[in-house]
């Protein structure tokens, strides 16, 4: 197709529908390197003002998705599904989850991404792990997926790549915020896993992508109605983050929080979560789902899935050693009172400073930073007892992090 690239650029800013085989066109020109970069930081940037409607947004996925390998499952296969969230503070929920759906039966290709912004991602909390390799090619998962029904991966090469590619542009053209962009960019690669249902984290508050319900709800409704136009069952939970989810943020801490969730313990929280979004895509009913963290059966496939990635599970209960920080000092309370707020947004701003998050997509992150034993709303604290456990690689770090925190903490009398 003989595409005039300004031309499209200007309709798209003028507020025109595109039609599927000019977006499709686009694609394909940016991926083959013939669309440069500065025009298509330009169709971003219209796209983010003009937005698209659903079809626009469905053909753009489409494109989005088809410009690299897809996931091909055999005849006859299970269930296949999975989860995505926007993301948030404490967030460990794919790390519970996943081993806990495989347990019912169903496949599940997670596909997952590395923190930018605040705090890690599914994959920096699973590199926590000694061993345990990330990098696994798509005939490797799908080998793996057939012998022990889920494997948690980053996206390889040939996995969306026009994805990669926007998104990294994106990240320094100030168009990350748009809802159709988003929506595109994770459903591309959601429904590259050639999923039969997916169920939608969509988080609002001070520690997440959208700061109110209503961007929540609108991001929510996007990707449901690309769901319905590509024929995959889509559910969205919406979940606030006002306070950070459980009671540790940072790699190795949230590996260990969520072993507790998938021995039947941990934080209630992080438990009704994983049960709420497990629930949405499993064959099984929720009673089902709690006796699998509770009878050991979904701790069982989480160290099955440590060893085919490489790791030993041996090593699981000794993570709070293998990753000790240098300085773990207590953050003592002000007042005696009760814990009315509990900034999440702060807490992961502190987490980045710590070092357990990372500024641009070639920083490294620090396994052994971050916080745990944190308090949360409704519970009460005495004067000089702790908020929270400070893990910090040195003095000025746990300072830095400290100050944050002091504001991060709302305490009524
Ligand atoms: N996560 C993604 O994968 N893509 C976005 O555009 C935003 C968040």
């Amino acid at each position: 197709m003989n595409l005039h690239i300004p031309t499209l650029i200007g309709r798209k800013r003028d507020g025109e529908h595109l039609p599927a085989n000019e977006i499709r066109a686009l694609i394909d020109g940016y991926v083959s390197g013939e669309v440069p970069d500065y025009q298509m930081s330009a169709f971003a940037m219209a796209v983010f003002f003009k937005g698209m409607n659903a079809e626009e947004t469905a053909a753009l996925t489409r494109s989005m998705l088809e410009s690299g390998d897809v996931f091909e499952h055999p005849p006859g296969h299970p269930l296949v599904v999975d989860k995505h969230s926007t993301g948030g503070i404490g967030d460990k929920v794919s790390l519970p989850l996943a081993p806990l759906v495989a347990c019912t039966g169903a496949w599940v290709p997670m596909v997952s991404g590395r923190g930018l912004g605040i705090t890690g991602g599914t994959l920096d909390k699973l590199e926590s792990i000694p061993g345990f390799n990330v990098s696994v090619s798509l005939e490797a998962a799908q080998r793996q997926l057939s012998e022990i029904g889920v494997v948690m991966m980053g996206q390889t090469e040939r996995f969306c790549p026009a994805d990669k590619k926007l998104y990294s542009l994106r990240d320094v053209s100030g168009t990350v915020p748009s809802i159709p962009l988003i929506t595109a960019s994770i459903m591309s690669k959601k429904l590259a896993e050639s999923l039969d249902k997916l169920v939608l984290d969509v988080k609002f508050g001070s520690g997440a992508f959208m700061k109110t319900e209503k961007d929540a709800r609108t991001l929510a409704d996007a990707m449901i109605a690309v769901g319905k136009e590509m024929n995959v069952e889509v559910h969205a939970l919406l979940n606030p983050m006002s306070e950070p989810l459980g009671r540790t943020v940072g790699n190795a801490l949230e590996v260990i929080e969520s072993l507790e969730c998938l021995d039947g313990g941990g934080p209630a929280d992080l438990r009704e979560l994983v049960l709420d979004l497990a629930e949405k895509i499993s064959p099984v009913s929720r009673k089902e789902l709690e006796a699998l963290l509770d009878d050991g059966s979904a701790r069982r496939k989480f160290d099955e899935i440590v060893q085919a990635h490489g790791g030993d599970p041996a090593d699981l209960p000794n993570l709070a050693k293998i990753h000790q920080a240098p300085m773990i000092r207590e953050l003592p309370a002000p007042d005696t009172g009760t814990i009315v707020a509990v900034d999440a947004g702060l807490i992961g701003q502190a987490s980045l400073q710590l070092g357990a998050g990372r500024s641009r997509a070639t920083d490294a992150v620090n396994p052994a930073v971050g916080f745990d034993q944190i308090l949360k709303c409704g519970e009460h604290v005495h004067q000089g007892k702790p908020l929270c456990r400070i893990h910090a690689d040195n003095l000025v770090d746990f300072e830095m992090a400290s100050a944050l925190l002091d504001q991060a903490f709302k305490i009524q009398p």
